[in-house]
């Protein structure tokens, strides 16, 4: 089945997909996106992508280009016409095309744009022998909340994971706290079994994945303390892990060179594994 997209109230070709040269997000990064996973063609928490992104816009002040109802629409056609049952949904929302010029331009409509990829699953050996990660310094602005289009920072920490054969790069701010991931939110598990993990504030993005992840962890009886943890905390953490879209929960096993914990999966990243699963299974009716 061909690969479509939709662009500003057209489902095109993939090839065929194009924005204006002058379109703001391309020439200032003015503009915000969503990253929503679906399963059995079913969105997974996407009210939560659909707040999320609402306060995107609001922040950046960008009008909404339809209203959420005509959106919805929009991706269950876009899902239906990629022949996907699994994959991942990308949304773009910018400011629009106009005379490159920095303040707003005043009449120009926001550009909506909208592709669907393959599932970016974890691998297996990946969930169950869990992944490194590096540090980095965080090299990004102060409004990390907003899920900007703006990621050169991300981009350049991902890269030095990559070329370190990691999966993930944590940043670290001036202070020594880690914010988040490059791509994801960080978390540690300390000796004593208590779950700490940023608070969702302008220092990093609330992931969808960790409001859904904190809410099942309280649920368990798991003890969760939302406050910035240093790196020297998590080389001493019983267990370290992240969480997004794509990775779901995946075990940290290794910061930099040294390994964390026992260095293997521990018991409340399994467990937050498999409160997860059931959670994408009851929603979407997709089992791991
Ligand atoms: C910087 C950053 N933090 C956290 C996340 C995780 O967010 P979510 O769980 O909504 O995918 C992402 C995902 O793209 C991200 O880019």
């Amino acid at each position: 089945m061909a690969r479509i997209s939709y662009v500003n109230g057209r489902y095109l070709h993939h090839a065929e997909a194009m924005v204006h040269v002058e379109d703001r997000g391309y020439q200032f990064a003015d503009g915000i996106y969503e990253y929503v996973a679906f399963y059995n063609r079913t969105l997974l928490d996407g009210p939560l992508h659909w707040r999320r992104l609402e306060l995107s816009l609001a922040a950046l002040a960008i009008e909404k280009p339809v209203s959420m109802a005509a959106l919805d629409i929009v991706v269950r056609e876009l899902i239906e016409r990629n022949g996907r049952e699994h994959g991942g949904l990308y949304v773009q929302v910018t400011r629009g095309v106009a005379r490159r010029d920095h303040p707003f331009p005043k009449q120009t409509k926001p550009a909506l744009v909208m592709t669907i990829c393959a599932p970016k699953f974890p691998k297996p050996q990946e969930i169950s022998q869990g992944v490194k990660v590096i540090t980095a310094a965080d090299q990004r602005w102060t409004r990390r909340d907003i899920k900007s289009v703006s990621l050169l920072a991300n981009v350049l920490a991902k890269q030095e994971a990559s070329r370190n054969q990691a999966r993930e790069a944590w940043l670290v701010e001036a202070d020594g706290r880690i914010s988040e991931g490059s791509v994801s939110n960080a978390y540690i598990v300390s000796k004593s079994g208590e779950l700490i993990t940023h608070p969702a504030d302008t220092h990093i993005l609330g992931g969808v994945t960790r409001d859904v992840v904190l809410r099942l962890a309280r649920k368990a009886g798991i003890k969760v303390s939302e406050r910035p943890f240093t790196l020297k905390e998590a080389q001493s953490a019983a267990e370290a892990f992240i969480t997004s879209t794509s990775a779901n929960v995946l075990p940290v096993v290794k910061i930099d060179d040294a390994p964390v914990g026992t260095g293997r999966l521990g018991d409340v990243t399994r467990t937050l594994q498999t409160l997860y699963a059931t959670h994408i299974f009851k929603q979407t009716g997709f089992q791991f």
